[in-house]
């Protein structure tokens, strides 16, 4: 059977248009999609919509309008940003879709028969922005308001019947399993709060509502609506058509690899979501990845602060490659970052447009001038192999990628980028006139390092790395990570077709 691997993104909430921080979350996901696929595997790559629940209710009736009506209109401005960004997303499922209703409801079905859902009453607090519960101990009181620590929400009296999950029941077995899978939540600073948090002691969780409508309807009772986050979770399974587990989907993908989330989501994922597929049977994914947030400033960017930045008309003014390449480069993978646009000139000035766009311009216009634009003859030199070698090492690659350890990748790749520069500068093929094979050689090492390293750049630019592998007639489909490890892939004499400049320097 095929590699197989599945990645998530979060399902983000259509009550207002997407900005940076969602395009951070579905570019690194997208990222990763990349480098798999160009490794052999084959992937799914899910993002989405979250359609329900009382924000989402309360959002339409401030436009009034009907809140499908309102879900389908920003829903599908998500829909056109994963075309904008370049996602290679296989699945975009929304929560309004039959096909995710039915695995929803036989997901709580299966709770139910499992005797792990019962009837009671919820009095307690209930922020509608997180769209989450929160005990006393976690508000704080502003201005006569209570506050949620963590997120500055406000939140509300709740005081209705509902659902309860047994979520105390499974404090012992999902620190059990916390143990059993020490990668199951990454970073590990995030490993440890969760664990600390439920080692604090987990009480049922309410798992309906009453009081609004816009939600899936529990099973066999139309009084209530299914909580908006155990809906939500479940698109993780409905997109491989849950509950058919006997479907080829299902079968290759679950449990999925990687679910790729903010910080601000990692209870959610972390706590219930192993502990309802725990407790309905179902094998919890491999991981879990809480990334920090992209801030304006010091604050992190939400509709509800009105700061923020948005990624199209970013786009719009530098491309899009630059923005996927400074959001993984700039941003250390696991913390907080920032994005201003100085912070992204300086960037493509240094980074882009001096060093790798510098390296492909110069040494394909050397080739040009010296070598008829055809790749010419090489006997390798201790220098030119010793060159080569850093990009030989698959093994080393491929563990940046699985430990999710992007910014090791990237100064990998500006790394090579410098020593390829400095190696042309140093072998000084201009002075080689009088030695046709070294100078050949220089070229033949130099176009080597540019096809190495610009695969290596396809997860992070595809289309920028797309162009410049099409120098050496490589179309997309044929790009193959492990090619990377041949030294000799370019073929004598064939054509070294040319390049538009890459990136233009920005001038300050
Ligand atoms: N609908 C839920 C997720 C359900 S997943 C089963 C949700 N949606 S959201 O639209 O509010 O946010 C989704 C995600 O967007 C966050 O988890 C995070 O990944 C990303 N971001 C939103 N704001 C962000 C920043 N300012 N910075 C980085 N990412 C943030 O929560």
């Amino acid at each position: 059977m095929d590699k197989t691997y599945y990645i998530t993104t979060p399902i983000y909430y259509p009550s207002a248009k997407p900005h940076m921080g969602h395009a951070y979350s579905s570019i690194v996901a997208d990222f990763f999609a990349r480098f798999k696929r160009i490794d052999g595997y084959k992937v799914h790559f899910l993002t989405g919509t979250d359609e329900h629940g009382l924000k989402i209710q309360r959002a339409a009736e401030n436009k009034k309008i009907d809140p499908l009506k309102f879900c389908d209109e920003i829903s599908q401005t998500f829909r056109d940003l994963s075309k904008t960004l370049n996602l290679t997303n296989t699945d975009f499922i929304r929560t309004t879709e039959q096909r995710h209703i039915k695995s929803v409801q036989n997901l709580w079905d299966k709770l139910k028969q499992n005797d792990e859902i019962y009837l009671s009453k919820y009095s307690g607090w209930y922020s509608v922005s997180d769209e989450a519960f929160y005990n006393e101990d976690e508000l704080e009181e502003i201005a006569g308001k209570k506050i949620a620590i963590s997120s500055g929400s406000t939140v509300e009296w709740v005081d209705e019947e509902s659902f309860f999950f047994r979520l105390s029941k499974w404090e012992k077995p999902l620190l059990k399993f916390y143990e059993d899978n020490p990668d199951f939540i990454c970073p590990e600073s995030k490993r440890n709060e969760v664990i600390s948090f439920v080692k604090n002691g987990l009480k049922d969780l309410s798992i309906s509502r009453k009081s609004f409508s816009w939600g899936i309807k529990v099973p066999n009772n139309d009084d209530h609506v299914i909580y908006v986050w155990l809906d939500a979770l479940t698109n993780y399974l409905s997109s491989l058509k849950y509950p058919d587990e006997n479907n080829e989907l299902y079968k290759n993908f679950w449990p999925a690899d990687l679910h790729i989330i903010g910080k601000d989501i990692l209870r959610f994922h972390a706590i219930y979501w192993p502990a309802f597929l725990l407790a309905a049977k179902i094998e919890p994914p491999k991981r879990v990845y809480g990334h920090g947030w992209i801030l304006s400033g010091d604050e992190k960017m939400s509709k509800s602060k009105g700061n923020i930045l948005d990624p199209l008309e970013i786009i719009n003014i530098y491309g899009l490659d630059p923005l996927r390449y400074y959001l993984l480069k700039e941003v250390s993978f696991g913390n907080d970052g920032n994005i201003s646009e100085e912070k992204l000139e300086n960037c493509i000035n240094s980074d882009l447009a001096n060093n790798f766009g510098n390296l492909c311009q110069r040494v394909l216009s050397f080739a040009e001038k010296n070598c008829s634009s055809l790749i010419p003859d090489h006997k390798f030199t201790d220098d030119d192999l010793e060159i080569l070698k850093p990009l030989n090492n698959l093994d080393k690659i491929r563990s940046f990628i699985d430990n999710q350890d992007i910014n090791q990748y990237m100064s990998f790749i500006v790394d090579r980028l410098f020593s390829a520069n400095k190696y042309f500068n140093d072998q000084e093929p201009w002075k080689k006139k009088d030695d046709r094979l070294r100078l050949n050689t220089i070229v033949y090492t130099a176009l080597e390092l540019i096809r190495k390293i610009t695969i290596l750049l396809y997860p992070v630019m595809p289309e920028t790395s797309v162009k410049v592998l099409n120098v050496f007639n490589e179309t997309e489909n044929s790009i193959d990570f492990t090619s990377i490890d041949n030294n000799e892939i370019l073929k004598k004499d064939l054509k070294i077709n040319k390049l538009d400049i890459l990136f233009k320097k920005i001038e300050k």
